[in-house]
């Protein structure tokens, strides 16, 4: 197996930062807003669940802006959370977890019963309504009193699709002037990663497991916050938006 220095895997970090940016530009806003609220509520040095972390980016900007703080990041992809491990290899802080979030006992495999917060980013859009409303139980379960939940993800309101459909055209024609200049989209990362000797194995083996991308849905914030309330979490609300993503806090 070929043998990567760190520096090569911030590489990939960043490269993946860059493809997801292209998407939404607004991505390290909504990180801001997401470690603000964190602070506002839990504290400078929190134990955080990184759910669905990928590359581990949340955690990244949760460990640089709050250094007494420890992760556990949780992903089922392996490409991915190769690329967490080396660019967190030797930090104490910081332990990864392979679990399905679908299987319903994926809870059992984390290193904490509990967590001060839970963040997600652009993630739970892979699962289905149903998936995602078993999954704020477990979450509730797992967020202490007093803590929190955040999720930033796609959550257009179907009540407005001609804003909708305009706020669409100008993304795209956007995305389509970024990437005449070299963005790369999510299946052109996905074949320099398979086309890298370290990233082979492990790609073949998310292509395995997902397929290009899994199938689910975009409910509106309203429906973060009332499926969060059902749950059992005392507060939610929407605490940052965009045209057409929305980031879902739920106090415990
Ligand atoms: C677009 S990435 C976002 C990753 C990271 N949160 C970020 O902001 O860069 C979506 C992530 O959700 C993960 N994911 C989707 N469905 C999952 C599941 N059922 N179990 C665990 N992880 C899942 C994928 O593996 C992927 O890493």
């Amino acid at each position: 197996m070929a043998v990567a220095t760190e520096s090569v895997w911030q590489d990939w970090q960043r490269s993946w930062d860059r493809q997801q940016e292209w998407y939404m530009p607004d991505r390290e806003e909504r990180f801001r807003v997401m470690l603000d609220m964190v602070e506002a509520l839990v504290g400078a040095a929190p134990r955080v669940l990184d759910l669905a972390c990928g590359t581990g980016s949340i955690t990244d900007r949760l460990l640089r802006r709050f250094p007494a703080a420890g992760s556990t990041g949780v992903d089922l992809d392996p490409a991915l959370l190769a690329i967490a491990a080396g660019s967190f290899a030797g930090d104490a802080r910081v332990t990864l977890v392979t679990a399905d979030l679908k299987d319903p006992r994926w809870t059992e495999k984390l290193p904490h019963d509990s967590y001060d917060a839970v963040l997600t980013a652009t993630a739970l859009h892979w699962l289905h309504t149903d998936a995602l409303q078993t999954l704020y139980g477990q979450v509730a379960g797992l967020v202490r009193a007093g803590g929190v939940f955040l999720n930033a993800d796609h959550m257009p309101d179907p009540a407005t699709p001609a804003i909708n459909a305009a706020d669409r055209a100008q993304r795209h024609a956007r995305m389509d002037r970024a990437k005449a200049e070299g963005a790369l989209d999510w299946s052109q990362w996905w074949q320099l990663a398979a086309a890298d000797p370290l990233l082979a194995a492990p790609t073949a083996e998310r292509f395995a497991i997902y397929g290009e991308h899994a199938d689910g849905d975009t409910p509106p914030l309203d429906w973060h916050a009332r499926t969060l309330r059902e749950a059992g979490f005392s507060e939610a609300r929407g605490v940052w938006s965009s045209p057409s993503d929305g980031l879902v806090l739920g106090l415990k």
